[in-house]
């Protein structure tokens, strides 16, 4: 199954992207998560990514296509893949094009999960990340077991550099702009499928498992 997951920052794709990881059985690869590791570990892609993430700017549409050409080629997305967070630009839906054209494949679906602006301010500034093992709590939703201290690796638990309320506001112009137009170019190929992402992430689990077992 390679199956693409959109929708506005914070609204849940990674969480509900490593759930589907789970349950089908292949890897989650967010661009986000990517770049992350790349800044962490200060490559000359990091670096060069780091401003515009910090900024809530979308990082060059050829460093990304050099970035998740690489990684869909590795044997573990042979299978299948969900992608979360690219693509981002109608750009990158071309780059993406030509990396499954050149890999013999073809995509099955694009969920957009959507919530109101409120909930997704409330999602990302109360949402706690592991900066070592990149597990994801919410301080309401989904505590941490103890505050602050991540449940799996025992790490002090940190608020994204780009988790501050005057940068979500810039993410979420940024998807407005060059975001959504994407959507509307599957909606085109006959891929979307919308999913309400207001409920909790169960309820929100739910509606995706009823998706993929009536395709
Ligand atoms: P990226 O990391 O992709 O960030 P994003 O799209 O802004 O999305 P998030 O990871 O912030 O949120 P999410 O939707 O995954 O929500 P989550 O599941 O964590 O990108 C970061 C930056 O990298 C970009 O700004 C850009 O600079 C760069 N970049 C990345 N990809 C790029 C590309 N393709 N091109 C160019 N630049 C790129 O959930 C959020 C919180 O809510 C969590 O605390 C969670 O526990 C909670 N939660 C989740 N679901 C629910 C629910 N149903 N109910 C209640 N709480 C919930």
């Amino acid at each position: 199954m390679r199956l693409v997951f959109m929708g506005p920052p914070g609204v849940g794709k990674g969480t509900q992207a490593k759930f589907l990881e789970s349950r089908l059985g292949v890897p989650h690869l967010s661009t986000g998560d990517l770049l992350r590791v790349a800044v962490k570990e200060g490559t000359s892609l990091g670096r060069r990514a780091k401003t515009f993430m910090e900024e809530g700017r979308l990082v060059p549409d050829e460093v990304i296509g050099d970035l998740i050409g690489e990684r869909l080629q590795r044997a573990d997305a042979g299978s299948g893949f969900v992608l979360d967070g690219f693509p981002r630009t109608v750009e990158q839906v071309a780059i993406l094009d030509r990396v499954l054209a050149r890999i013999g494949c073809a995509l099955d679906g694009v969920f957009i999960l959507r919530a109101s602006e409120a909930e997704i301010v409330r999602r990302l500034t109360g949402r706690r990340t592991c900066p070592r093992c990149g597990a994801v709590f919410h301080i309401e939703s989904r505590p941490p077991k103890s505050a602050g201290i991540c449940d799996t690796c025992g790490s002090a638990l940190v608020l994204r550099p780009d988790d501050t309320e005057d940068v979500i506001r810039e993410r979420l112009r940024v998807y407005e702009e060059q975001t959504l137009p994407v959507a509307e170019t599957y909606r085109g190929r006959g891929l979307l499928r919308e999913i309400d992402g207001t409920g909790d992430a169960e309820t929100v689990r739910g509606q995706l498992e009823a998706e993929i077992v009536r395709r």
